[in-house]
């Protein structure tokens, strides 16, 4: 039988010519030009990450695993513009990212949630610094606590909920502003295994449901396949492109996709990279 899974490692001028095509045309999602990065400092330049080049898709859920030091947070923080390239170009939305900008939404490993906020006024936290009309958008913060889970704990600090509730807050203020991308950096690594397999079914329907584009690292491979419309698998520091596969299972999903061969077949050919490689964060 033929492996249903493509990579498409192996053509990279069609890859490269996609790009340029669709940055051409200023479509919308995530655009990746020839974007490197070298840290400058006292000690030397460090090289992070080669020039790159692809495309995320509007409405993609595009997951990036790599192992650890590889450029995968440096990657997250040039998208959302908190950091400048070295070298190339990055549009998001058909618009070049020179500065943090407001249309994307973030997560970080960690909550980060105002010990002093209660959960709604955390999930609010954008809406007060961007000064747009709170009126408007507390309807919008309640319906996405609810939406997570945490109605009626609207006015509970946040060291009153568990880690993994705190981490859904922490989604509802990335949404809040309702920002076309998402953008997760290991959203989930603190998480026990429980938990961190709810808020992957939750964090897929939560994308269905509004359409987003999100753009999330982890270092789980079954997490990646299971979460993915498509997997970007970055070599060791500095980091490029080892490969991107399509990932062949059928939306929605459950848990049980986990069961389909598919699943592990494609667990097993992202491992491999590692294995020649070396190890995985
Ligand atoms: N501010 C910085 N100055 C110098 N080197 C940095 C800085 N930030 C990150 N690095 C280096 O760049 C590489 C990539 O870092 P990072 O993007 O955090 O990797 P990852 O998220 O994949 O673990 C690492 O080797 C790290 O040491
Ligand atoms: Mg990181």
């Amino acid at each position: 039988m033929k492996s249903a899974i493509k990579a498409n490692v192996e053509q990279p001028a069609a890859h490269l010519r996609l790009v340029s095509d669709r940055a051409a045309s200023g479509t919308a999602g995530i655009t990746l030009s020839g974007v490197s990065k070298t840290y400058r400092s006292r000690d030397g330049d460090v090289p992070s990450l080669r020039p790159l080049d692809f495309h995320i898709n509007e409405g993609e859920f595009f997951v990036v695993v790599g192992p650890s030091g590889c450029g995968k947070s440096t990657l997250l923080k040039m998208i959302s513009g908190l950091l400048p390239p070295s070298t190339g170009e990055i549009l998001v939305e058909g618009e070049q990212v020179t500065k943090p900008h407001g249309n994307v939404g973030i997560v970080f490993q960690n909550a980060l949630l105002l010990p002093w906020r209660n959960i709604l006024s955390n999930v609010m936290l954008p809406i007060d610094m961007k000064k747009l009309p709170r009126e408007q958008y507390l309807a919008r913060a309640k319906a996405l606590l609810k939406l997570v889970g945490l109605e009626g704990f609207e006015k509970k600090l946040p060291w009153q909920l568990s880690g993994g509730m705190q981490q859904r807050a922490s989604i509802c203020r990335a949404l809040v502003h309702d920002p076309k991308i998402m953008l997760m950096d290991e959203p989930f690594g603190a998480l026990d295994a429980m938990t961190r397999e709810k808020m992957n079914v939750e964090l897929m329907r939560i994308q269905r449901e509004t359409g987003k584009t999100v753009l999330l690292i982890t270092h789980s491979i079954p997490e990646a396949v299971f979460l993915a419309d498509r997997v970007l698998v970055m070599t060791e520091r500095p980091g490029a492109i080892a490969a991107i596969y399509d990932v062949p299972l059928p939306r929605p999903r459950s848990l049980d996709a986990m069961a389909d061969p598919a699943f592990s077949e494609l667990v097993q050919r992202i491992r491999k990279h590692f294995f020649t490689q070396g190890t995985l964060d």
